[in-house]
């Protein structure tokens, strides 16, 4: 974990992966103050909001952690502003391939660029555009996700980037004994989402912890696209009356286009605006029936509500109890 540590400047190479709702001041700065690596989910926040935002963790913690920002928010660039006025110093980059200009921008202002590749092609792409660090994130994971699980991403990217660069590895990690596998893959660290959600310091409604602690990882399901012609990027969430609704919404607006009351472009709006809010409603407001509760496979491992530093510290032991079992039986 050296490599890891030394880059992100955190007592663990354990980042707390962005949650849009869920990672704001109070988890990510509990996070970094456990030794872990908070990480600030930007989401659709304005310039203001951010800029707000990390002032406001700044306050709560003097240890370092990141922010996570989306590609495609139509104010990318002031977004990047705000990072370099505050001088953050680690950015990751979601959300798909950088725009031109946002790396170089990002580093010009001292900021270490972390970005997620999908692919072994996209992750040597990214690294020679300037990329810090990866993260690679399998379909394990909650919220948006790609189509390949993690273990094969590991296989694939980590024999031959690992050694050479610092690649953190995510998607359904929620036990210590799989942070020593990945590591000993090859990997820097490794980043969590799930396993943190429901920290204590999380700001998210009991009713959505609630609904994590019952939930087993056969629940956290991944949206299915119903139409050819309709994309629909999949989203991992318990299932609910949501994920039901989010499927009768598609054929609904399918048949509206074979119908040729909406085009191409109001159907898709039609699609994304459905859940447009969707991830606020179940964390803030606790409709975790209509709302996406949104969670990865390893949600079954997620039991309690604990503080950040008592999870941190048991993955931690579990990893060195793991990695110093190989060492007595070598
Ligand atoms: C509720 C929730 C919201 C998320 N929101 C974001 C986000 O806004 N940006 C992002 O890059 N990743 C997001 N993720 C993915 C996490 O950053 C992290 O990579 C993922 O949770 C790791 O996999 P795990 O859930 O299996 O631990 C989200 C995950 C969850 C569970």
């Amino acid at each position: 974990m050296r490599r890891g540590t030394e880059f992100l400047g955190s007592e663990h190479a354990i980042l707390c992966g962005a949650m849009s709702w869920v990672s704001e001041r109070n988890l990510v700065s509990a996070i970094s103050n456990a030794g872990g690596f908070g990480v600030i989910a930007c989401g659709a926040m304005t310039p203001a909001l951010l800029d707000a935002e990390i002032t406001a963790t700044r306050a709560l913690t003097t240890r370092p952690f990141g922010v996570n920002l989306i590609t495609m928010h139509p104010m990318l660039t002031d977004l990047i502003a705000v990072c370099a006025a505050h001088h953050v110093g680690h950015v990751v980059l979601a959300g798909g391939i950088p725009p031109k200009g946002s790396i170089e921008a990002l580093k010009a202002a001292g900021a270490k660029v972390i970005c997620i590749p999908p692919t072994l092609a996209l992750a040597k792409k990214y690294l020679r555009s300037g990329a810090d660090a990866l993260v690679i994130e399998g379909m394990e994971a909650g919220g948006h996700i790609g189509p390949v699980s993690t273990a094969v991403l590991a296989q694939e990217i980590l024999p031959v980037l690992g050694a050479d660069h610092l690649v953190f590895v995510a998607g359904g990690i929620g036990r210590g004994e799989a942070i020593a596998a990945f590591l000993e893959m090859g990997a820097a660290g490794v980043q969590l989402g799930t396993r943190f959600a429901c920290a204590t310091e999380s700001i998210a409604h009991p009713a959505f912890k609630k609904a994590f602690f019952r939930a087993n990882a056969r629940d956290a399901v991944a949206s299915v696209q119903v139409d050819p012609r309709l994309p629909v990027i999949p989203v991992r969430a318990l299932k609910n009356k949501g994920t039901e609704e989010f499927t009768a919404k598609q054929i609904e607006v399918a048949a509206l286009l074979d119908a040729g009351s909406l085009d191409m472009g109001e159907a898709q709006l039609a699609i994304e605006h459905f859940w447009a809010g969707a991830l606020r409603r179940a964390v803030i407001d606790g409709d975790v029936e209509a709302g996406s509760v949104m969670a990865g496979q390893s949600v079954g491992m997620v039991t309690a509500e604990e503080p950040a530093a008592a999870i941190i510290g048991t993955l931690m032991s579990e990893c060195e109890a793991a990695l110093r079992g190989r060492l007595v039986a070598a």
